[in-house]
């Protein structure tokens, strides 16, 4: 076996653990060049989205406030990510898919609670596993 397949394995089982939590979850399997949806989906009572991907959940992808008109996408998927839907309900399409873009994908939404002064944050529904096939060329971290 080798070692990309080896480190692919580990990749998946980190993140199906990480994934299993209440939230509705799954893998995901495209080809290079493909293109997928994120569905993230929350109870109303939220204010932010961020998506985020890494075991670390340490790249932000992409980030919404509210209904406004702010949002906020990374230079490496701004020409490739599309979303819609009405907040909290966010479908987010990423295209021409690379097998850098392995790896989990976390729906977090956040609200301001002022009794604490603090945000809370919270997963929403949505997070996926997206495995890309192809010719990986580069560390999947
Ligand atoms: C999230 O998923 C759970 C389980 O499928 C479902 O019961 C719940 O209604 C979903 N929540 C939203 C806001 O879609
Ligand atoms: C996808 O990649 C192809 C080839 O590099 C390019 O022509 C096309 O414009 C890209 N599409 C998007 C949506 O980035």
């Amino acid at each position: 076996m080798s070692a990309v397949w080896l480190k692919l394995i580990t990749i998946v089982c980190l993140s199906c653990t990480a994934l299993s939590g209440p939230e509705r979850s799954e893998v995901v399997w495209k080809e290079i060049g493909g293109a997928f949806t994120i569905q993230c989906r929350s109870e109303p009572n939220q204010e932010f989205l961020t998506l985020r991907r890494g075991i670390r959940e340490d790249i932000q992808i992409f980030y919404k406030v509210g209904t406004s008109e702010k949002n906020e996408i990374a230079a490496e998927f701004r020409d490739r990510l599309q979303f819609n839907g009405v907040f909290p309900n966010i479908d987010l399409l990423i295209k021409n898919l690379t097998s850098d873009d392995t790896g989990p994908y976390w729906c977090e939404y956040a609200r301001f609670d002022s009794k604490s002064a603090a945000f809370i944050t919270k997963k929403g529904n949505g997070s996926v596993l997206l495995v890309v096939r192809g010719e990986p060329h580069q560390s999947l971290y």
